[in-house]
């Protein structure tokens, strides 16, 4: 059986295997609210227009009302015969309503009409990704204000460099992600033009008004250029790139807690909802969620290169190579949500260690920043030359098997006679993390007054937008 939609001039139907790797309704029914939506703006305008009579435009939309019910209750039936989701409403529609059905179709191409589809699609994910974004962002804020206080080590090379707050470690993720949503609600900002009136390239000879449409659509203009409306992908890969690097973000906080969670940091332990064991190792908890956020990651990235290689080698206007791009963002944005999810679950659950973070802040001299600076600030000493001297004390422990705050005065005075006893008061992993009140800075009085700050920036009802 040839289409009845653009059928026409085919004498015979699509063999088997032409069918099946044309089929695209399996997955853009994902568009169906969309396309709806569009066909409804569309049949409006065509009446305003007086392109379709008011008759036909009221049969149109009680017919796409109908539809509608059918999707939502699960009562419609999409058939893969008919291609894609597009062509799956107008056939179901020339069923409910008959003849008008064929007026919808006046002056559109499947061209703009998916274009636009997916742009509105894209524009709700955003939206919804905004607002888990922020969830995860309310999570990790409420565990900072918790942990203004708690001192870890910082790391730099993975090798303890200088006591933190957990509190400020956590709070760094809450940037992070605040410039995600930042790059997603960007690549809105741009998206939020209409192609629908391009028509399949070139425009059409019927008198629209595309401002109308792209008005009740919720776009800000027309596209301005119809080759151009129906030919670009950018919003999508905009969205990918976006997406890619958020879930890089989310990768590293995994990659953080897969560490913090084992027995040699031993930093967070998960409850047993974000454990799971091992089938042969009866001591083991498994950060398992942690690790699939951290793994899942390369589904985002692939998609990302995915479209941009579906992209690359495209002449315009439209061809059908363009049809693999909705998988791809489904996929990732299902993907996010998932992590999003997860990572926020994970962050409640997570219980730190306090005790055992400050032992390790302290261990490995990491306060001998501390040292040098009290060096420079109090004796008056030129950093260079207060961090060689501090060298030779951090020497000295080690010979020692001790820790800094455990030298005496006098093995200290063998290095700088001019130190005093008020240097012991620095060289603890409190004291030194108290002391960095620079703007950005760990200290604890910093971090609460991040977390106000944070809350202001990112949980308000526009922040970010
Ligand atoms: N299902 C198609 C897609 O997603 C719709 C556009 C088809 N256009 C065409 N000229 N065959 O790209």
């Amino acid at each position: 059986m040839t289409s009845k939609i653009w059928g026409g001039r085919f004498a015979a139907g699509p063999s088997a295997i032409m069918e099946e790797i044309n089929v695209s309704v399996g997955f853009d029914q994902r568009l169906a609210k969309q396309d709806l939506h569009g066909s409804r703006a569309h049949c409006t305008m065509l009446v305003a227009q007086g392109i379709v009579s008011k008759e036909d435009g009221d049969a149109i939309q009680e017919g796409l009302t109908r539809i509608e019910k059918e999707i939502a209750t699960g009562n419609f039936l999409f058939k893969r015969a008919l291609e894609d989701v597009h062509m799956n409403i107008e056939s179901r529609l020339a069923d409910l309503i008959g003849a008008p059905a064929g007026r919808l179709h006046t002056a559109r191409s499947r061209n703009d009409q998916v274009a636009t589809d997916f742009r509105m699609w894209v524009r709700a994910a955003i939206e919804t990704l905004d607002d888990e974004i922020r969830k995860l962002q309310a999570v990790l804020i409420d565990k900072a204000e918790a942990h203004a206080e708690t001192i870890m080590p910082g790391f730099t090379h993975l090798q303890a460099a200088q006591p933190v707050t957990f509190g400020h470690h956590l709070l760094a993720y809450v940037e992070m992600f605040g410039r995600d949503r930042g790059r997603l609600n960007d690549a809105r900002k741009r998206l939020n033009e209409c192609p629908l009136g391009a028509g399949a390239l070139a425009g059409t000879s019927f008198p629209i008004d595309r401002a109308l449409t792209a008005e009740k659509l919720n776009f800000d203009r027309p596209m301005a250029n119809s080759m151009d409306a129906v030919s670009d992908r950018d919003f999508a890969l905009e969205f990918l790139a976006a997406a890619s690097i958020l879930a890089t973000h989310m990768s590293r906080l995994a990659e953080e807690m897969v560490n913090w969670s084992s027995a040699q940091f031993g930093f967070i332990r998960f409850t047993d909802a974000f454990s799971t064991g091992s089938s042969m190792m009866p001591q083991k908890r498994n950060p398992d969620a942690a690790e699939l956020v951290r793994g899942k990651t390369g589904r985002v990235f692939g998609g990302l290169i995915a479209l941009l290689t579906v992209m690359k080698g495209l002449p315009l206007t439209y061809s059908k190579d363009m049809q693999e791009d909705k998988e791809i963002v489904f996929a990732a944005f299902d993907t996010l949500e998932l992590c999003l999810a997860a990572t926020a679950g994970m962050v409640e659950d997570m219980a730190p260690d306090a005790k055992r973070m400050l032992a390790s802040a302290g261990a490995g001299f990491t306060t001998a920043t501390d040292l040098a600076d009290w060096l420079t600030r109090v004796l008056n000493i030129p950093f260079r030359e207060s961090h060689h001297v501090t060298g030779k004390i951090v020497k000295l422990a080690e010979g020692k098997g001790c820790d800094l705050a455990e030298l005496t005065l006098a093995e200290m005075q063998a290095a700088e006679p001019r130190i005093t006893q008020d240097v012991f008061k620095f060289l603890t992993p409190e004291a030194s993390a108290a002391s960095r009140t620079s703007f950005g800075g760990t200290a604890p009085q910093n971090v609460r007054a991040q977390v106000k700050d944070a809350r202001l920036r990112f949980l308000t009802k526009d922040g970010t937008r």
